[in-house]
């Protein structure tokens, strides 16, 4: 028996937010990040819709890009203090899930880091309060999932929390929202979405109900991505629905290996100045791990069903899985994305000089390639990776090498 799990209630279309007017509570919590909402006035907007419906509000603001374990239990601090019947998560991946984990917190107090990391062993939630996500980027598609990631700072690494008990009550795809992203988050949210729909396809749990929204998100984000990213609105706004496709379909599809690594490297560097993010990191692990992958049948046949249906040409199945691979790295040429960590810069873009040197990388590979192997994106992927083949694969996402094992 498999399962498949969305939010009750998904209200799209421009001016979507507006549904916030139709909540029944007394209270509503409203969860943000650090002023891109309040700046382009969806905040105000969200509070005066939850005061229409007769709540009293309160807010938290400024959760921090890639939340941390503290902000999470400070944030939590707050809603037993407030004791909402809502909790209300406006902006990207990062506040919406440290929204969930508060959630958790504020349900079930004497919850640890620890017990919530422990996966689908959340208990049963919504005995004090119910969980609206509203996205503001096109990306994690955090609005539909069961997944929130969370940064221990102090280990250097994100770590998933996931079970459907954390799947939103009520997912708000307002387009309106998404128009306000600056050109590099639109590259980079939306190499997320592209990777989410590739790695849900080709999943080992997937099935008929994950994969037609998979197809249908990949193939709409080859098309719209590199149109919104140069300023299409249009296609801004497709993207907004195709993200959370993408996230429908790998929420009960789960994922794979490119995510396992890309938790295992984003904050680990942190101490030479930047991150690596979550997107570009997935851009550029992406095309590696699909020809690792590749070396799997199933797996193979799987790429070249998308190779076909995104009409990307080839005649034999390897031709189809290197068309499928070379249209990727061209997405990344299109999005100023770089093929690889040796060459991403602090500021994201490509670079001669990265801002990882390669001594440190190399010392540190072997601690990431167990850790992206016990990662709880791992067990989905289409084949198991030994730790050397980890180790050889950080190898070909660094140098950026062709994966020949
Ligand atoms: N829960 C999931 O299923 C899931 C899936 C993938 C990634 N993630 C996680 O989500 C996080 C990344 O989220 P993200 O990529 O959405 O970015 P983010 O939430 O970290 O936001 C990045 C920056 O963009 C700004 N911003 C957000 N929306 C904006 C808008 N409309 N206009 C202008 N600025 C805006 C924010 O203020 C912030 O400074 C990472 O921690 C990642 O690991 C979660
Ligand atoms: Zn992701």
């Amino acid at each position: 028996m498999q399962r498949f799990t969305n939010p009750r209630d998904l209200y799209h279309g421009k001016g979507a937010l507006e549904a916030l007017k139709t909540l029944k509570g007394k209270k509503a919590v409203i969860c943000v990040g650090g002023g891109s909402m309040k700046r382009f006035g969806f905040l105000q907007k969200a509070q005066a819709y939850l005061e229409e419906a007769g709540m009293e509000v309160a807010l938290i603001e400024g959760i921090e890009p890639d939340p941390s374990v503290t902000t999470v239990m400070k944030g939590a601090e707050k809603m037993l203090e407030f004791q909402p019947d809502w909790i209300i998560a406006m902006g990207g991946g990062s506040p919406i899930d440290a929204a969930k984990a508060m959630w958790i917190k504020y349900e079930y107090p004497e919850c640890t880091f620890e017990d919530m990391c422990k996966i689908f062993g959340i208990p049963e939630l919504r005995k004090k309060a119910k969980f609206v996500a509203v996205s503001s980027t096109s990306g994690t598609a955090t609005e539909v999932t069961a997944f929130s990631i969370i940064t221990d700072y102090e280990k250097g690494i994100k770590y998933p929390i996931a079970d459907f008990e954390i799947t939103p009550d009520i997912a708000i795809v307002d387009p309106e929202l998404a128009e306000t992203m600056p050109k590099k988050l639109v590259a980079h949210t939306g190499m997320d979405a592209i990777t989410h729909a590739i790695e849900a396809y080709v999943s080992t749990v997937a099935s008929d109900f994950t994969d037609a929204p998979a197809l249908y998100a990949m193939d709409h984000i080859k098309d719209d991505l590199v149109k919104s990213y140069n300023g299409d609105m249009e296609a801004r706004d497709r993207m907004h629905n195709s993200q959370c496709l993408a996230g429908i379909a790998f929420s009960s599809g789960l994922l794979g290996i490119v995510h396992s690594m890309a938790h295992k490297t984003g904050a680990i560097f942190a101490d030479y100045g930047a991150h690596i993010i979550h997107g570009a990191a997935n851009a550029m692990y992406l095309p590696k791990v699909i020809a690792f992958n590749a070396k799997d049948e199933r797996a193979a046949k799987r790429y070249a069903f998308i190779a076909d249906y995104m009409k990307l040409g080839g005649e034999t199945q390897d031709e189809k899985i290197a068309n499928l691979i070379a249209m990727l790295r061209r997405m990344n040429d299109d999005l100023n994305i770089p093929h690889c960590i040796k060459n991403y810069g602090a500021d994201s873009y490509p670079t001669e000089q990265g801002f990882v040197p390669e001594d440190v990388f190399q010392a540190r590979k072997h601690d990431i390639a167990v850790n992206a192997i016990a990662d709880a994106c791992t067990g989905s992927n289409p084949r198991q990776p030994s730790v050397e083949e980890m180790e050889k694969l950080l190898d070909c996402v660094y140098y950026d090498l062709d994966v020949d094992f």
